[in-house]
């Protein structure tokens, strides 16, 4: 198993070109789809399709009445004003994808970052979603799945690197080598590791997404301030999301 991890948004353009026929690719965006994904999956959503643009979602809608329009831009639900169409039904805080909202329903979602990072991995032999919500999940999978190739895939905010994905992504390495055997680090895994180590120290993921300049834009935001808590929760959920031809779906660990 050889791991590495993107980094920055900027290095998704590099994945048209390579095979990854090998690969399963993890992506991290703490703040806050994959968290979301993840706990809408964890309440029921029977799948979540994600798309790009906020075109592309209505349309969707239109021809899938019984789907949820979710998603946000710059962090807010998206509204009429921005869609030309409909309000979206639900925003981009995990905590309103509750199971009296999402049991049962497929919702279409498109985020800013979150949402881009998916489409770019497609190419991959599989395509997780990764949060600290299902962190340990994750890492006992992916030791027992051991695939060739994993890609740590940080979603980033707009073009620049979030340390919050970073955080995650790193913890995840630390974890595999402490699960699993016979792997190698690219130097981005190493960065993400020696990353996690030095800021996890005594404090739980909760705090340290806190610092980061997604959390506290999140923290700046009445409506939105207790999602960085939310995100921060150490293995509330043991359901991992994988992106197939249905959108994605729930996979348990
Ligand atoms: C993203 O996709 O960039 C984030 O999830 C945006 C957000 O939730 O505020």
């Amino acid at each position: 198993m050889r791991i590495e991890v993107l980094l920055a948004p900027v290095e998704q353009a590099g994945l048209a070109g390579v095979d990854l026929d090998a690969t399963t690719c993890v992506v991290f965006d703490v703040l806050r789809a994959t968290s979301v994904m993840t706990e809408a999956l964890a309440n029921g959503a029977s799948a979540i399709a994600p798309v790009c643009e906020i075109g592309e979602a209505v349309a969707l809608r239109n021809a899938n009445p019984d789907w949820l329009l979710a998603g946000e831009r710059e962090g807010l639900k998206i509204t009429s004003a921005l869609s030309g169409g409909p309000d979206f039904d639900l925003g981009n805080s995990p905590r309103e994808f509750t199971r009296e909202a999402v049991e049962g329903r497929t919702i279409v979602t498109t985020t800013t970052n979150g949402t881009r990072a998916l489409m770019a991995c497609q190419g991959a032999e599989r395509v997780l979603i990764g949060s600290f919500l299902n962190l340990p999940a994750l890492i006992a999978a992916l030791a027992k799945a051991a695939p060739e190739e994993v890609l740590l895939v940080c979603a980033g905010t707009g073009t620049q690197c979030a340390s919050e994905d970073v955080l995650c992504a790193g913890a995840v390495v630390d974890g595999l080598i402490g699960e699993a055997s016979g792997f190698e680090l690219g130097d981005s895994a190493l960065v993400a590791r020696s990353y996690y180590r030095e800021e996890a120290g005594d404090e739980r993921g909760e705090s340290r997404i806190a610092h980061s300049s997604n959390g506290r834009r999140l923290l700046g935001m009445e409506e939105l301030r207790d999602d960085v808590a939310f995100c921060g929760q150490i293995g509330i959920h043991h359901v991992i999301g994988e992106l197939g031809e249905d959108g994605i779906v729930r996979r348990c660990s």
